[in-house]
């Protein structure tokens, strides 16, 4: 859905701060400024500061937007400094969402890494929203230590849900943590999916990114049914700087959803 106006930051209020890792939290706004569908991205203004883009991880069918963030430099860090109550900007959406038209009636792969479940589970949300629609949906989720793993209050439930199938990994794991330990891969052994038809979602890291996407081709998923949530620097959001350019690709416009096979002739797309 295009904005109205993208260049228009609109004021909105933090409803709820939820820290979720030490650098990671996610921040609740009071209400939906804009209608979003899931993996779109939004522009959030932190007054007297800057802006940056950010993929929402709510429903987009919910009542309040929310982002999950991870502090990495100027903007996110005046971003935690901020209390609910608070005023951002939020301008968007902008690029395109996933394609849940095309999901139907298909086993869904999800694999996430690090904050990178942040678009994934707005995803997750928006394919609950008709989950009869979809023959099942797995969610494959790495993270480096039990206490970088994002949503821990959520999963439990998630995992009640008929229909869905979720198994976790941390790179490192400490006495609390009973599950899988190793990268995302280890947990990518096996493949539960028709992998013929199912669509594999992934949002992670570069260097997660390239190796799960080596192991789905590898698994023998078609090279357009593997969606990769593309993160370049962005400036305008547009289509008109050219600071996002993956090959002939704008991350802005053409994604952030990219298939591996509109990347993978690109010289390592991911970094
Ligand atoms: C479409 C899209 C969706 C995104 N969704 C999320 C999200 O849901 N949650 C989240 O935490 N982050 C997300 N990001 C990344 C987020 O935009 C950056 O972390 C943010 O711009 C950093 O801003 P800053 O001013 O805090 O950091 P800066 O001061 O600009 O930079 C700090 C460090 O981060 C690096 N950096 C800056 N921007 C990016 C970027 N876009 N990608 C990779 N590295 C970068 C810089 O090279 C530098 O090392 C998304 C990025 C894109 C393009
Ligand atoms: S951010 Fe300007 S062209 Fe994509």
């Amino acid at each position: 859905m295009e904005a109205v106006n993208p260049y228009y930051s609109i004021p909105v209020k933090i409803k709820k701060i939820i820290p979720e890792t030490s650098n990671i939290t996610t921040f609740i706004l009071d209400g939906m400024p804009i209608q979003f569908e899931a993996g779109q991205f939004a522009e959030l203004t932190v007054p007297g500061v800057g802006e940056a883009p950010f993929t929402p991880s709510s429903s987009p069918h919910g009542d309040d937007l929310e982002f999950t963030i991870m502090k990495v430099g100027r903007v996110t860090s005046a971003l935690f400094e901020l209390k609910e109550g608070d005023q951002v900007g939020v301008r968007g959406p902008f690029g395109k969402p996933y394609p849940l038209k095309e999901f139907k009636g298909k086993e869904i792969f999800i694999v996430g890494g690090g904050v990178g479940f942040a678009p994934l589970r707005s995803l997750f949300l928006a394919l609950l929203h008709n989950i009869k629609d979809y023959k099942k949906i797995y969610i494959r989720y790495g993270a480096r230590t039990p206490n970088d793993i994002v949503y821990k209050h959520l999963i439990p439930e998630w995992e009640k849900i008929d229909g869905v199938d979720i198994l976790l990994t941390v790179d490192v794991g400490d006495d609390s943590w009973q599950g899988k330990v190793g990268v995302v891969t280890v947990i990518l052994d096996e493949i539960p999916v028709d992998v013929a038809s199912s669509p594999a979602i992934v949002c992670g890291p570069p260097l997660m990114m390239k190796f799960v996407t080596q192991r789905l081709v590898e698994a023998g998923f078609k090279h357009s049914n593997i969606y990769l949530s593309m993160e370049k620097n962005m400036s305008c959001g547009i289509g008109k700087c050219n600071h996002c350019r993956v090959g002939k690709f704008y991350v802005c416009k053409d994604g952030p959803v990219l298939t591996w096979e509109d990347v993978k002739d690109i010289e390592e797309p991911f970094l």
